[in-house]
């Protein structure tokens, strides 16, 4: 994490599970300081005008997950500091992790318990790789990623039982002025 007094105004990275708040906590922190919010899934179906599921059942993941690097990539190139919240998954390509590393932008994890995400994700019929068994494929996930959330992470909040409000809060407090603009 940038880390002087003079350092502002880098980009804030949310990366977490599907479920842990990126998009909630990524618009709320957003308007917190004032800045604009993106968001991988959303810029790969503005850039496909397809769904994620869509890119999913009709180009198969290793595409989605091409176009999901490309397009942080951009996000982070982006001049002006933002909050950019990343698809779930975007840790487990390398490249995407070295370019977390490489960049300046402040990363936090929304860390959250398997039990919090499987109650939150409950009947969301969006996500595909969690058809079947969604209880057992978080559970997975989760476990498989969390060394690559806890490497590319700056900071880390535990969102469990916390609301919006108090998780901002909490990423405002420990990003302080490499983030303060
Ligand atoms: C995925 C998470 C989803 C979306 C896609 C794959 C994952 O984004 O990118 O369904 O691999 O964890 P959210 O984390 O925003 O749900």
């Amino acid at each position: 994490m940038p880390g002087s007094e003079t350092d502002a105004g880098h980009h804030v990275v949310l990366v977490g599970m599907m479920g842990s708040g990126k998009t909630s906590v990524g618009e709320a922190l957003a308007r917190r300081l004032g800045r604009d919010v993106a968001d991988t899934d959303h810029l790969v179906e503005l850039a496909t005008k397809k769904t994620v599921r869509a890119v999913f059942a009709e180009h198969g993941e290793a595409e989605f997950r091409r176009l999901e690097g490309v397009l942080l990539h951009h996000a982070l190139r982006t001049a002006e500091p933002g909050v950019i919240g990343c698809g779930g998954g975007v840790v487990t390509q390398a490249g995407n992790r070295a370019m977390l590393a490489a960049s300046d932008a402040v990363v936090v994890w929304l860390r959250a318990r398997p039990e919090t995400l499987v109650a939150r994700l409950e009947g969301a019929g969006d996500r595909p790789l969690l058809d079947g068994d969604p209880e057992a494929a978080i559970r997975r996930l989760a476990g498989e990623r969390a060394p690559w959330y806890a490497e590319v992470a700056d900071v880390t909040v535990d969102v469990d039982d916390r609301g919006v409000d108090e998780i901002v809060d909490e990423i405002v407090d420990r990003t302080g002025e490499a983030v303060a603009r």
